[in-house]
């Protein structure tokens, strides 16, 4: 392998906006024909330290239908970071594969991976960003919608790793964005300084406050995702009380656009963040996103293996 010019995925900004707006209309030709044979001879490792359905299937059922292979790692197997360095596991991965997605705790890890792996890392979920579900979020706002810019996205809920990737796609698509979480939940200072110079640039807005419906009222999107994270299992009944008011439920839907689309990266837990009502409504687009994860990630490997 070559290194050097190689390109990694690890968070939405790695990829201008003209970009994103490529890798969606790839993702556009493989939603209709979703076969080929491009990715013939190559070798795609999934390594997990997490639990995960979406992300694995759609990766796995990616390669297979581009005509290449594909292999998914557990901690049981691998456990990068601990039975070895994840700057061991890179060189040793980049002898066998040609691309790597990974799904860790620290981002970074993943940014260790991409540092010390001679081929593209794409990061799939860490602490910090969520890009490929970004990236398949907002395909399918533009796929309901026809265009972003001008839209608003309001995200209910914790300032976690997916609203994270959320603020750095909305703010370089040009689309507006507010998040209402609790005190003490909002997003990270430094993703936030990062996303409020992209959204300048671009003539959008973030709004971040502690009050949902101010932020639902008139909105476009309502987005949501858990109020305890994948290894905040610990702090799941705290969290349930702080974030009770933070419920997409019909009240709030209500002060949303009409025809607002509802949103949730999945896995749901329904009654708390989301009310079955709200999730199983005409709104929501929660499995349209869930299937979009197939086509965009598709779009994204293509584009970091120059295919
Ligand atoms: N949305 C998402 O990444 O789902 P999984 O955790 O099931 O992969
Ligand atoms: N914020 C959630 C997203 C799961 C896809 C988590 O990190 O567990």
């Amino acid at each position: 392998h070559s290194g050097g010019s190689k390109r990694d995925f690890l968070a939405v900004t790695d990829f201008s906006a003209e970009e994103v707006l490529e890798v969606f209309k790839k993702t556009e030709e493989l939603k209709k024909d979703r076969f080929r044979e491009c990715f013939k001879n190559k070798a795609v490792g999934l390594i997990f330290q997490k639990p995960s359905l979406r992300t694995r299937v759609s990766f796995q059922v990616g390669v297979w239908q581009l005509g290449g292979q594909c292999m998914s790692l557990s901690p049981a197997e691998v456990n990068i970071g601990v039975r070895e360095s994840v700057k061991d596991a890179a060189q040793t991965l980049s002898r066998y594969l040609d691309l790597v997605v990974a799904r860790v705790f620290k981002h970074k890890d993943v940014v260790d991976l991409a540092r010390y792996a001679h081929i593209p890392v794409i990061n799939g979920l860490s602490d910090l960003h969520h890009p490929c579900q970004a990236l398949a979020d907002i395909f399918t706002v533009k796929e309901k919608r026809g265009a972003l810019k001008g839209l608003t996205l309001t995200y209910v809920g914790d300032g976690n790793n997916v609203c994270h990737s959320l603020l750095q796609i909305t703010s370089l698509m040009g689309m507006h964005m507010r998040v209402a979480a609790p005190k003490g939940f909002a997003p990270q200072k430094d993703v936030l300084n990062e996303v409020q110079a992209l959204a300048k640039n671009a003539g959008s807005s973030i709004v971040v406050t502690q009050d949902p419906k101010e932020a639902a009222r008139g909105t476009d999107v309502l987005y949501t995702d858990v109020w305890a994270s994948m290894g905040q299992e610990r702090e799941a009944a705290r969290r349930a009380r702080i974030f009770k008011k933070y419920q997409i439920n019909k009240e709030l839907l209500a002060l949303a656009k009409k025809d607002a689309l509802v949103m949730h990266c999945l896995p749901a837990h329904r009654g708390s963040e989301i009310t079955d009502e709200v999730m199983d409504s005409s709104n929501s687009v929660v499995f349209d996103e869930a299937e979009n994860r197939l086509h965009v990630q598709k779009a994204i490997m293509m584009k970091l293996l120059n295919k």
